[in-house]
């Protein structure tokens, strides 16, 4: 039905050519932004799973292949050769710096480790203890805006002025506040960041040290850190992206955008399956349960198993192959034997040895060997989650400036197919069945009958 550059459609008598777009990889799209026009029919898809909704230049994934590259750069080099702050700028900015670039970009991003004072009355008594550290997070990433009203004006041009700013501003930030509200919810001395240490030993530094005594992190831990950060860097068009993508393309600033970015991400089927994950081989081990069993149980459908699956990958997700040699690495530096990872490859042996999992290609994916990582560098799990917020933090901004610097940019608004009422009346209080929901009518009534 298609040749090299349309695609037909067929509605009843009628036929209609739609271009074709291709991509620098080759796969292609059909344009359908004119189908309503032309036909009166739109499209349903389901979670968006078939729909390319926005071109972009950041991140390549081939779920088919298992692979994922980073503005060409495939992330197994990335992994071996980078750090997270140079895939960052790699990320943001297309290119990978220059010796010059990199040392203006990690300068900035250290200038901006500590919070504005006032930030610190959130942690003293405005959030109570019980806080999620992801809600603080979305909230304060939010708020840390506020302090720098000449970045958020919500004038994209003004917005785009400052942009280089805002983004080494965010990368910073996002790993203070993480840490000021680990430090919060411990009872625990804000400890400010230090000029000589890198971007995650910094992290781990204004986590574990105490006003009298040095936390120094090994460097197989850092490296260990800053590689899941790394890995986290991007992953196109996932759930959190897109939702900065929507709410970026209402014109609303980067503070507002990566914020909701984060509560995207905080979901147990998005970033929050790490927590889970842990979570999952923690019970395995505590009930005694056979792997065997709890595979079955995951077979008929009484739960998933977390860390399996992806919308893209149809292989092993590429990240999930680094992570599971560096989580032996990191458990043999520290001289610790988690019987939880012994579970996990157990887990994992038995799955895909499994038709059920063959048959719907679930592989591990990043979340299942990550929190073995962060639960053995002593990350508690209700962090988990956070700490691939703060990996993300350099595609969100990409994607932000993406959507901003788009010349002819849309909001984004999909359409939808309506499954409620057609058109009715309105049924007068009196004329109702109340019969089943006797307190509210007791409530509601005293308002309504007045209206009558
Ligand atoms: N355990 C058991 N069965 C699963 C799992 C799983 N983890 N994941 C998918 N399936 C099954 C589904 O039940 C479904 O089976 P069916 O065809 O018999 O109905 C089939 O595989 C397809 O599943 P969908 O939910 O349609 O796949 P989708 O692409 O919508 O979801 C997702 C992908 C959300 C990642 C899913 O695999 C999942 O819930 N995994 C567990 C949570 C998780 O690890 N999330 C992290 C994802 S990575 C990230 O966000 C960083």
């Amino acid at each position: 039905m298609q040749d090299s550059q349309t695609a037909k459609l067929t509605v009843g008598s009628n036929t209609y050519e739609f271009p074709i777009e291709t991509a620098t990889t080759g796969e292609k799209a059909i344009d359908i932004g004119k189908l309503r026009a032309r036909t009166g029919l739109v499209t349903l898809d389901d979670g968006l799973a078939n729909t390319a909704a926005c071109k972009s230049a950041i991140t390549y994934i081939d779920g088919e292949k298992g692979i994922l590259q980073y503005r060409g750069i495939p992330i197994e080099t990335l992994a071996e050769q980078s750090t997270f702050t140079e895939t960052a700028y790699l990320i943001i900015y297309g290119e990978l710096p220059t010796r010059r670039q990199m040392s203006d970009f990690a300068q900035k991003v250290l200038k901006n480790a500590s919070l504005h004072e006032g930030m610190m009355h959130f942690f003293d008594g405005g959030f109570p203890f019980t806080a999620h550290p992801m809600a603080i997070l979305s909230s304060l990433l939010n708020s840390v805006g506020c302090y720098y009203p000449y970045m958020v004006t919500n004038h994209r041009e003004q917005d785009l002025e400052h942009f280089n700013d805002a983004a080494a501003l965010l990368i910073s930030k996002v790993r203070t506040i993480a840490a000021m509200a680990y430090r919060m919810k411990n009872g625990l001395p804000m400890i400010y960041p230090k000029r000589n240490l890198g971007y995650s030993q910094n992290f781990l530094h204004m986590m574990f040290s105490e006003p009298y005594h040095e936390y120094y992190p090994n460097d197989e831990i850092s490296k260990a850190l800053d590689l899941i950060l790394l890995l986290h860097g991007d992953h196109e068009q996932n759930c959190s992206t897109s939702t900065v993508r929507t709410v970026a393309s209402s014109g609303a600033n980067l503070f507002s955008s990566v914020s909701a970015g984060v509560s995207a991400l905080w979901g147990p089927l998005h970033g929050g399956a790490n927590q889970q994950v842990i979570q999952m081989l923690q019970h395995i081990h505590d009930a005694g349960i056979k792997v065997e069993d709890y595979v079955e149980g995951a077979k008929k459908g009484q739960y998933r198993l977390m860390g399996f699956g992806h919308r893209l990958y149809k292989t092993y997700d590429p990240r999930a192959v680094i992570l599971r040699s560096a989580a032996g690495r990191v458990l043999d530096v520290i001289k610790t034997r988690d019987p939880l990872l012994d579970i996990a490859r157990h887990l994992e042996e038995k799955a895909r040895s499994d038709s059920y999992f063959i048959e719907r290609n679930l592989y591990p994916n990043v979340d299942f060997y990550s929190g073995l990582i962060l639960k053995a560098i002593g990350i508690p799990i209700d962090m988990f989650t956070v700490m691939f917020a703060i990996g993300r933090m350099p595609g969100w901004i990409a994607h932000w400036y993406e959507v901003a610097s788009q010349v002819k940019g849309r909001i984004t608004r999909p359409r939808q197919i309506y499954t409620g009422y057609t058109t009715r009346g309105y049924v007068k209080m009196r004329n109702r069945d109340w019969e089943n929901s006797s307190d509210y009518e007791l409530e509601d009534n005293k308002g309504a009958q007045s209206k009558e």
